[in-house]
């Protein structure tokens, strides 16, 4: 405590360094380039419309995907905020729809929001820096129809809030993993 700040000369109290901003692209190796070989190699890009004597990696991705996690479906797209606005319209949102959105996210959450012809309200994040529950209850109105949470650079939101939430009041949730 009696330490001077590192700002007045002390020593420094953070000393390994930053993470870079591509933490993913350190995980490519060896078998993340073997199976984009694989697929240019097969020239089966898509889930559909590929050499008959090869399996699709895509329609494999969304098998394997499903499995992991236990869900009905699972269905991949180019980008995430195809993924997103995929989601809008697959779980029903209106035009006029109101979908409540994390006030720390990048731009696109909002952008699929509107592209789905829907409202953005935008709700405050807490000190996780993720949305925070008690103004997503302050921010429903009777046109939310959906919550999209964001959990934003790797930190998880508080699911079993928002999830009380959401079942409370009959909202769709729309996880943003990006
Ligand atoms: C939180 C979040 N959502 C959505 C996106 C959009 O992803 P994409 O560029 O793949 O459409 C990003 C991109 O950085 C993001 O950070």
């Amino acid at each position: 405590m009696s330490e001077k700040l590192a700002i007045y000369g002390g020593p420094r109290a953070k000393t390994t360094p930053n993470i870079p901003m591509y933490p993913g692209g350190l995980e490519i190796g060896d078998e993340e380039k073997r199976q984009v070989l694989e697929v240019l190699d097969n020239k089966y890009l898509f889930r559909y419309y590929g050499p008959a004597n090869v399996e699709s990696k895509v329609k494999k991705l969304e098998e394997n995907f499903k499995k992991r996690y236990g869900a009905k479906y699972a269905l991949a797209t180019s980008n995430c905020t195809g993924a997103l606005i995929s989601a809008l319209i697959a779980c029903g949102i209106a035009p006029g729809d109101e979908v409540i959105v994390t006030g720390y996210t990048f731009f696109a959450s909002c952008a699929a929001i509107v592209a789905a012809n829907a409202i953005p309200v935008i709700a405050e994040v807490d000190d996780t820096l993720t949305i925070d529950p008690e103004d997503i209850e302050k921010k429903i109105s009777p046109a939310t129809t959906a919550l999209m949470i964001v959990h934003m650079r790797g930190v998880p939101c508080d699911m079993d809030r928002i999830m009380a939430i959401a079942k409370k009041h009959n909202l769709k949730v729309i996880e943003d993993c990006a």
